[in-house]
């Protein structure tokens, strides 16, 4: 598959074209040399593959960014500090908890490379996102993956009998990608009471923003255990729209976080990202709108999926993992073939696609494109 690099930037700007921010960052997008105006509509991509917020960031964090070109010629400094009290401040811990890293992937390596070195085991779920049994191997740890059960969530009486030794790191991504999906609260609570004394456990909130109000869910950030083996890790590459600019964080015990933080990169969190993710930080009502905005794009993709008899997974996130009936391999490269990605493909599940919810013309389009797959696929689909 290749997308020109002109080709991706216009199917990010076309993804954040519509709604409340979307004349900010078509602003910044127009100002830049060689930029998307004067594509036509054949050449657009539409990207539906990354979970990302279609809109891009809020207002005010693009006017940070727009004013703060001179600081992409200076390494970050002291800037790091700053934030890591900010984001102490949000969530009522001390700064010492908060490791920061480029991107959430960053802290998922340095946690790999903390715990699973020297033979240990990794146990996940199947599926989940990916890069984490990828940073598992790359210590040569051997990886157990355990399916979901068949609410999608994990199976956490399966992944307990996984964590016998040489096990060191439980993998929880909540809510689940690629299924959207959510694994009870108590549920996770009752197996860190069961689990080993020596086995870390990683909870990945990255699509936390986008879970809303549900008896089944809360924060292990904002609603913590007293649990030394528990790291919470969050992202501002999803609902605040700042992927691009790399930046994610844990919250832990202070020892977990020195251990972690000794593993991170120098200076490899991106300067213009801290004040990016400072400004974020400070921006509630925006997470409101997009929280808002994504619950309806996604009420509108289930009326879709009903009308067509088509079935997806609940999702809690901004992505549907949707039951296509059909070889998910064709599917996406149908919609490769007519300009749209969605998310990779998942053997575990080879009749589902994942797809990001997107703007409501990226959405349109999407529908559209659906219609125009090869003929005798309907029926396929509609009878699984
Ligand atoms: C569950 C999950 N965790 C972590 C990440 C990584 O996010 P980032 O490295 O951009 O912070 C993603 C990105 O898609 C994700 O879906």
């Amino acid at each position: 598959m290749h997308i020109s690099r002109r080709k991706f930037f216009c199917g990010i700007a076309v993804g954040a074209a519509a709604g409340a921010a979307a004349s900010d960052l078509e602003e910044l997008v127009q100002a830049a040399p060689g930029s998307r105006s004067s594509a036509s509509p054949s050449e657009k991509t539409i990207r539906l593959d990354m979970n990302v917020n279609p809109d891009g960031p809020s207002p005010r964090v693009l006017k940070v960014i727009r004013e703060n070109p001179e600081m992409v010629n200076k390494y970050p400094d002291g800037e790091y500090g700053p934030l890591v009290e900010q984001i102490a401040r949000f969530h009522k811990v001390r700064p010492g908890q908060v490791t920061i890293g480029d991107g959430s992937r960053e802290i998922l390596r340095m946690a790999a490379n903390a715990y699973l070195p020297g033979g240990k085991k990794l146990v996940l779920a199947s599926p989940t996102f990916e890069p984490m049994a990828g940073f598992a191997k790359q210590t040569e740890a051997e990886v157990a993956p355990v399916p979901l059960n068949k609410r999608f969530a994990h199976d956490l009486d399966a992944m307990l009998h996984q964590t016998t030794a040489p096990a060191a790191l439980v993998y929880i991504c909540n809510p689940n990608n690629p299924t959207g999906s959510l694994t009870p609260r108590k549920d996770i609570e009752d197996f860190l009471k069961k689990l080993p004394p020596n086995v870390m456990v990683l909870i990945d909130e990255a699509y936390h923003e986008y879970v809303g109000p549900s008896s089944d869910y809360a924060s292990f950030i904002d609603h913590p255990v007293d649990d030394k083996r528990v790291i919470v890790v969050r992202t501002f590459s999803k609902i605040y729209g700042l992927a691009g600019l790399r930046l994610g964080y844990a919250v832990s015990s202070e020892e977990v976080s020195l251990k972690l933080s000794s593993l991170r990169l120098e200076r490899g969190v991106n300067i213009l990202g801290v004040l990016a993710a400072a400004a974020a930080l400070d921006d509630s009502d925006y997470v409101r709108l997009s929280f808002k905005k994504n619950a309806d794009a996604r009420q509108e993709f289930y009326n879709q999926t009903n009308v067509r008899m088509l079935r997806q997974v609940d999702s809690l996130t901004n992505f549907v993992f949707m039951k296509t009936g059909l070889p998910s391999s064709q599917v996406i490269e149908h919609f490769r073939r007519n300009n749209i990605i969605l998310g990779p493909l998942v053997p575990q599940m080879d009749r589902y696609v994942r797809v990001t919810v997107g703007t409501r013309e990226d959405m349109r389009e999407f529908w559209r494109v659906w219609e125009l797959r090869p003929a005798g696929s309907h029926n396929m689909a509609s009878n699984q």
